[in-house]
């Protein structure tokens, strides 16, 4: 029997965002991972290639193992759409949205997905308007980019000397940014894949935030899968993971960022539309706690974008396409 040929992927990485090099380090894990199951694989970095290559013939299916700006936010997804190039993770709208934490927001709140308090700023506004739209919060308060991913540009403010350079620190990457109550228990992030949500890491770290340092320093930061939690309080991350996800319209996957507060109420974060995808990633860690290996998660989600772009309007088909199985080890 012959057999048939695996779909050609592109992994698209690199690009132009502050999280360039961790998109480097993600887009070669999954293409080592794709070309050892056999696909044929082809690595483009989005910071050299022209859009107008990233065709139908030259890939069947789009990775994308981009961060942030124009990978994470919808732009290059509205490219592959006008392409009809298949691509994997959420959508244009999805992808918008969960970049940007104000609209994220707007979004949990109407699915009552609990998040912290918070105030939008624009750099446009005199320092006293923004140092008096923050006050409600009180102190301390996270300031943060509108829309950024790793901890670019966050800090926690706990006097109101800091707020100035919080506040111009954050807007040195976007045009605004939120100020948001310092959420100060445990902090525990949730992957979704397919419809259902992995198990729960603990992140334990020195200092008060999971700031760009840790996150990228080897062993600066410990991943405690399946942390131990009060009766019920596993169960309802879970579900509020799931919730988030997708209140949002999110596909595929995603990973869901939580702080419990002293009395371990949970608060979404965010949702990483696009998760760290190296062999030490958190969903891959996840995925691998209920034995999904690295390049068994890839190819999960290669099929899954085969598939919803077999279902997208550049290919209608008279019937929905079943869904992928995800094999999931009890
Ligand atoms: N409201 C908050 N309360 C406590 N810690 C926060 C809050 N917002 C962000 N953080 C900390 O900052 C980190 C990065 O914030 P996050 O909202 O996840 O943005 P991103 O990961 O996109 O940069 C979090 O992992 C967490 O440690
Ligand atoms: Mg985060």
């Amino acid at each position: 029997m012959r057999e048939t040929r695996k779909p050609r992927v592109g992994v698209l990485y690199g690009g132009i965002s502050a999280e360039r090099e961790v998109s480097l380090r993600s887009g070669e894990a999954v293409a080592n991972a794709l070309a050892s199951l056999g696909y044929p694989v082809e690595r483009i970095d989005v910071l050299e290639a022209p859009i107008s290559t990233l065709t139908q013939e030259r890939m069947d299916v789009a990775f994308i193992a981009l961060h942030g700006t124009f990978g994470e936010d919808g732009g290059i997804q509205s490219v592959l759409e006008v392409m009809g190039v298949p691509y994997t993770g959420s959508g244009v709208t999805a992808s918008r949205l969960a970049m940007d934490k104000v609209a994220t927001k707007h979004c949990f709140r109407r699915a009552g997905v609990p998040t912290a308090a918070f105030v939008e700023l624009e750099a446009a506004w005199p320092q006293e308007r923004k140092v008096a739209a923050i006050a409600p919060l009180g102190l301390p308060v996270v300031v943060k980019p509108a829309a950024q991913g790793s901890s670019v540009g966050v800090s926690i403010v706990e006097a109101e000397a800091q707020l100035p350079g919080a506040v111009a620190r954050a807007l040195e990457f976007d045009e605004r940014a939120i100020a948001e109550e310092f959420i100060g228990g445990r902090e525990l992030t949730v992957g979704v894949l397919g419809d259902r949500a992995l198990p729960i890491i603990e992140l334990l770290y020195k200092g008060r935030l999971f700031t760009w340092k840790i996150k990228y320093t080897k062993n600066a930061a410990r991943h405690v899968v399946n942390p131990e939690l009060p009766a019920g309080l596993a169960e309802r991350v879970q579900d509020l993971a799931l919730r988030a996800h997708r209140s949002l319209g999110c596909r595929a996957c995603s990973r869901v960022d939580f702080r419990l507060d002293a009395d371990n109420n949970p608060f979404v974060l965010e949702v990483n539309t696009i998760p760290g995808m190296t062999e030490t990633s958190l969903l891959p860690d996840a995925a691998a706690a209920v034995g999904i290996p690295f390049a068994e998660l890839c190819r999960v989600i290669v099929e899954m974008a085969l598939r919803a772009g077999r279902r997208g309007a550049a290919r209608p088909r008279k019937r929905a396409a079943a869904p992928v199985p995800v094999p999931v080890r009890a």
